[in-house]
């Protein structure tokens, strides 16, 4: 067998049509989506992503504000400026790119963000709602992969799926939105004995460790989906995921490269979670 590779760019860009088509609609309502994006210090890795979120919601019609500030600020400045997005009319959606400085409490940014414009999904009413309902965002990068699997028609209803990683914007609400799908769902993580006897009894393999090549082709069972969050560097500086994409090749029945994959679909969802915002704010 030799898997499907699942194009996560020709998704996404499916995907970013629909939604352009609601930023038209709402703009011939004189509305105009907005989002904020806030950059804290000069993490390269975080600029890097952040240019990339602005120059889609540019291509997309979506007013996009980035507010860079500096690394040795206070909480409680930052915590100011949150409150002054909460409060801009202008503003559908806001960001604060983590990580932030070691001296700023992260719960308590997320925290002062209005759960209305958290387009990440972090705050604790959107993720309080992820799991008992009602409305809510979902972090972009579970959600894509959700939307991802139900492009490509994988059936979630009534199939393991085992979820490895558990931080808060990958794997812990992956494994609840799989939930919802019906899943049955397990989760493994750093401290998880004989993770491939886990990984094997699954149907859909989602990798989110940060940790290169970390699944191989002896930790899946034939006809497994294998999907990789991983955004590894190699020894070349070359980027790679979780997963050792070669080797499970001719064993899952699909899988996700990286890059290619769930990457281009964390951004869509981010666009989508932007537009939904401000449909809300005016419906
Ligand atoms: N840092 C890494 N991924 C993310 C993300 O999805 N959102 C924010 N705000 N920061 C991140």
């Amino acid at each position: 067998m030799i898997a499907a590779t699942i194009d996560g760019k020709k998704i996404s860009q499916d995907i970013r049509t629909k939604v352009e088509n609601r930023v038209v609609k709402m703009k011939n309502n004189g509305v105009i989506p907005g989002l904020a994006v806030v950059l804290v210090g000069d993490n390269q890795a975080s600029k890097t992503y952040v240019a990339m979120k602005q120059k889609a919601c540019e291509k997309m019609g979506i007013h996009s504000v980035l507010i860079e500030l500096p690394g040795d600020l206070t909480e409680q400045q930052l915590l100011d400026q949150v409150i002054e997005l909460n409060q801009d009319d202008a503003i559908h959606g806001i960001l604060v790119q983590l990580p932030l400085p070691n001296h700023i409490d992260e719960v308590n940014v997320i925290e002062s963000i209005d759960p209305k414009k958290d387009v990440d999904g972090f705050h604790p009413i959107n993720a309080g709602r992820l799991m008992t309902g009602g409305e809510a965002f979902f972090p972009c990068t579970p959600y894509g992969i959700i939307e991802m699997l139900k492009n490509q028609k994988i059936e979630l209803n009534g199939k393991h799926a085992v979820v490895v990683g558990r931080s808060n914007i990958v794997g812990k609400p992956m494994g609840q939105l799989l939930l919802k799908e019906n899943a049955t769902v397990t989760y493994c993580h750093s401290r998880t004995k004989d993770l491939a006897y886990h990984t094997k009894q699954a149907d859909v393999v989602i990798a989110a460790v940060g940790v290169r090549h970390m699944i191989t082709a002896d930790h899946i069972k034939k006809g497994a989906v294998v999907i990789d969050v991983g955004m590894n560097r190699d020894n070349d500086g070359k980027l790679c995921g979780d997963v050792d994409y070669e080797g499970c090749l001719s064993k899952a029945s699909a899988i996700t490269p990286v890059p290619g994959g769930v990457g281009p679909m964390t951004i869509t969802m981010l666009l989508a979670n932007t537009v939904e915002s401000a449909e809300r704010s005016f419906a």
